[in-house]
């Protein structure tokens, strides 16, 4: 409805009141003309609705007329107003339209007949339960043959014949139409663009059936030719690319074909250097294939296969040393002359007769000589066996080779020649500058002596060292005993007297045959000291003062280390003898050999305060009272450890009459004891004091020195815990 049919409608209603009339309505819609009914029934206005064609172009158009009045007598309104109802009837006037211009499908080359492609949609606005809106699809136009069509009601779009080949046609367009009224009404078009997709159903093909190439000798990584392919599968794609392979004529693998991707041809280049002289023509047979496997229906290609001709060329190789390097080896001190060794070369190129030309390259001792046409090579002088280029006995030289051909090639061989060491060299002593010994066979560490030999192993050391058997007397007074292959340590064989001794030596080198020598060797012989070195003369001891040398000096330094050493050992000794003491207390030791180390009077029990037997304090109190036999009451101090027969203790002179003299007193009777070797201190172990009687401890005699472990109560280790039921068990009464 439109606003021409709505003023209408305005217009009609505001006249309805005026006139009723039926002007050619059909009568279906005046349910009233009805034949009356029995019943009586209340009479109102019924209207009927009132349908109007919609898009009626005629305005104002007349829908009915009303004429008649409901009044009563009295003039007034029966009836109130009715509403009336107007249908408006659909009329096809909206075209179908498709929602989208161009529908787009894809679809596989070769698809069968039914196969879903896309589908097309269209809308209309008329009302969807009329004819107005029953659309119908068609294909219009489409390029011939005709492969596809189109479902009329839904819009879907299949394939309906085979023949589909994206090689001849890779897009197709059709032209769509929609129409209402189911195909008779109104129309659109749309269009809907088909892609063919490509499918492996062209197999690649070689352009010929032929190819021939010239490939250089000796080279590699490099490309030889191109072989042409053909694929009408779409480019690119892997139904596309090409894939080359070497069926036969290749069994070294010197050749490759690798695939161009832009243009798709196969590029052979050769991978192992060619050999003009071991094969001078190839003759392969290559095969193409696409990297997608090939539909089973595709056409059988003609030309999948191909012959492939490659001559080699033939160019100017290098000379060949057969042996390189060549090891050979020459006796040391070879004369000037010596044959060597024939380093020659051979040239592959057999078609041309080329000849080879030697030179040295490398000879940094200028000693070699080397034939230019032969490869001859001999020593033109002697060696030096101490050359700088005799590395571990080997002496390299570098020979080249050179041919003719143009251009003109080279190579390099290396000679190593190993010098045989000839055992043309004795070993010589190497003694120390000041060979000196201690004249007493175990003192000292005798005298180290060296050899050096100036052949190589093996005719160098190991040395042998031997007294010369020239001097039959040597062996009494010498030993010599071998420390390693190179040094030996000579030693008297007893207490030989100081001063110069003249030996001789035998010296043998292990070569085959030993070379030997026999070498003079003066030998100081020296009175050492404890530690072994020698003691310095009287002599360079008067020296003194100032000017002591600097050995003698080391000579004292070491003295007193030696002093201190013998010190620290005697302490540890005591020490030593100390703990042994402590453990044989434990143990149960009856025999009286063992007793010895027993009854050490290491320490003597002291009295305390209430001793008067040991010391008498009143001596010290009056010197003058002093006198010598009451200094020492009973027996004197005497320790097994104490060096005897020395002489007894010095007996202190007179105390001084005065006390201003006690002061010299107490040093005279300090510096007798301490000159005095007899008398304790030795050291750190000392005398404290001697037991006296009276003391509440008892008699603390050492343990040994009692009458026996019987006279021992030991019962009270019973209570000292399970610990030491051991020893209860041991020691106590059954
Ligand atoms: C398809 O055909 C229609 C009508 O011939 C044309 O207007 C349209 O451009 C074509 N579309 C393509 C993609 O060729
Ligand atoms: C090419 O062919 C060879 C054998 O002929 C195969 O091993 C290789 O995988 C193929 N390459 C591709 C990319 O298909
Ligand atoms: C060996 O030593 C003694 C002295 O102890 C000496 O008389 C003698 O000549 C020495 N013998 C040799 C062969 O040196
Ligand atoms: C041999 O012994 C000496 C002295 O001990 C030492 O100096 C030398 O290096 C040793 N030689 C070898 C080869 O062990
Ligand atoms: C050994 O001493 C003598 C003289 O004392 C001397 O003639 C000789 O050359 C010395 N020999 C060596 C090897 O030093």
């Amino acid at each position: 409805m439109d606003a021409a049919l709505l003023l209408a409608l305005g217009l009609l209603t505001q006249g309805l009141d005026l006139c009723w009339g039926y002007p050619g309505l059909p009568s279906t819609l005046y349910p009233w003309r009805r034949p009356p009914t029995l019943g009586r029934v209340r009479r109102a206005w019924v209207i009927p609705p009132i349908s109007v064609p919609e898009n009626y172009k005629g305005l104002p158009y007349m829908l009915v007329q009303l004429k008649v009045f409901a009044l009563d007598l009295g003039g007034a309104i029966l009836e109130e107003p009715t509403d009336l109802e107007v249908l408006v009837v659909d009329q096809n006037d909206n075209r179908p339209a498709f929602v989208q211009e161009v529908f787009v499908g894809r679809v596989l080359e070769g698809a069968a007949p039914g196969t879903y492609v896309t589908r097309a949609e269209a809308t209309d606005a008329d009302d969807p339960d009329t004819d107005n809106a029953a659309l119908q699809y068609s294909i219009l136009e489409q390029a011939s043959p005709e492969l596809f069509s189109i479902h009329a009601r839904t819009g879907e779009i299949r394939t309906v014949h085979v023949g589909l080949d994206r090689e001849m046609v890779t897009v197709y367009n059709l032209t769509l139409q929609v129409a209402d009224m189911s195909g008779e009404g109104l129309t659109a078009t749309a269009s809907a663009i088909i892609s063919v997709d490509d499918i492996n159903d062209n197999a690649p093909e070689f352009t010929r059936n032929e190819f021939s190439m010239e490939a250089t000798e000796a080279v590699s990584g490099v490309d030889v030719g191109r072989l042409e392919v053909e694929d009408r599968d779409l480019p690119g794609s892997p139904n596309w690319v090409a894939n080359f392979t070497i069926l036969e004529g290749d069994p070294s693998g010197h050749f490759n074909i690798r695939t161009d991707p832009r243009t798709n041809e196969g590029v052979l280049s050769v991978v192992k250097p060619l050999d003009y002289e071991s094969c001078a023509q190839y003759e392969l047979r290559v095969s193409v294939q696409n990297e997608a496997p090939l539909q089973a229906a595709a056409p059988r290609s003609r030309q999948g296969q191909a012959r492939l001709s490659i001559r080699v060329q033939d160019i100017n190789e290098a000379p060949v040393f057969p042996k390189n390097p060549l090891r050979t080896s020459l006796a040391e001190g070879a004369p000037p002359g010596t044959f060597v060794a024939t380093f020659s070369a051979q040239d592959p190129d057999v078609e041309q007769l080329q000849r080879v030309s030697y030179s040295k390259d490398y000879d940094p001792e200028d000693w070699l000589r080397v034939d230019g046409a032969t490869g001859w090579i001999q020593t033109q002088r002697v060696l030096s066996p101490t050359s700088p280029f005799l590395k571990d006995g080997w002496y390299r030289a570098i020979v080249l080779a050179l041919d003719d051909g143009s251009p003109p090639r080279t190579a390099t061989g290396t000679l190593s020649v190993e010098i045989l060491e000839v055992n043309d060299h004795a070993p010589a002593l190497a003694p120390p500058p000041a060979p000196s010994l201690c004249s007493e066979p175990d003192r000292g560490p005798g005298l180290l002596l060296g050899a050096t030999d100036q052949d190589l192993p093996p005719h160098g050391a190991p040395f042998r060292f031997h007294l010369s058997p020239t001097e039959p007397g040597l062996g009494r007074n010498w030993s010599l005993s071998q420390v390693n292959g190179t040094h030996a340590r000579l030693r008297p064989r007893h207490t030989l007297p100081e001063g110069l001794h003249r030996l001789r030596l035998l010296l043998q080198d292990s070569g085959q045959p030993p070379q030997e020598r026999e070498q003079p060797l003066n030998v100081t012989v020296c009175r050492c000291g404890p530690g072994g070195a020698c003691l310095p003369r009287a002599a360079a001891l008067r020296v003194g003062g100032a000017g002591v040398g600097l050995g003698a000096l080391a000579l004292v330094l070491g003295s007193a280390a030696v002093l201190l050493l013998l010190v620290l050992l005697v302490l540890l000794r005591a020490q030593f003898r100390q703990r042994s003491r402590d453990r044989s207390l434990l143990r149960r030791l009856h025999d009286d050999d063992d007793l010895r180390d027993n009854i050490l009077n290491y320490n003597e029990q002291g009295g305390g305060e209430e001793d008067q037997n040991a010391y008498d304090l009143n001596q010290l109190r009056h010197p003058s009272e002093l006198a010598a036999p009451s200094f020492t009451p009973g027996r004197p101090p005497l320790r097994r450890e104490a060096p005897q027969g020395r002489g007894r203790p010095q007996v202190p002179r007179a105390p001084p009459a005065s006390p201003a003299d006690i002061a010299g007193f107490i040093r005279d009777g300090l510096q007798a004891a301490d000159s005095d070797p007899t008398v304790p201190p030795y050291d750190t172990a000392l005398i404290y004091d001697y037991e006296g009687d009276g003391s509440v401890a008892g008699t603390l005699s050492s343990p040994v020195s009692s009458l026996g472990d019987e006279d021992q109560d030991y019962d009270y280790l019973q209570d000292w815990g399970p610990r030491f039921a051991r020893l209860a068990d041991l020691y106590g009464h059954p």
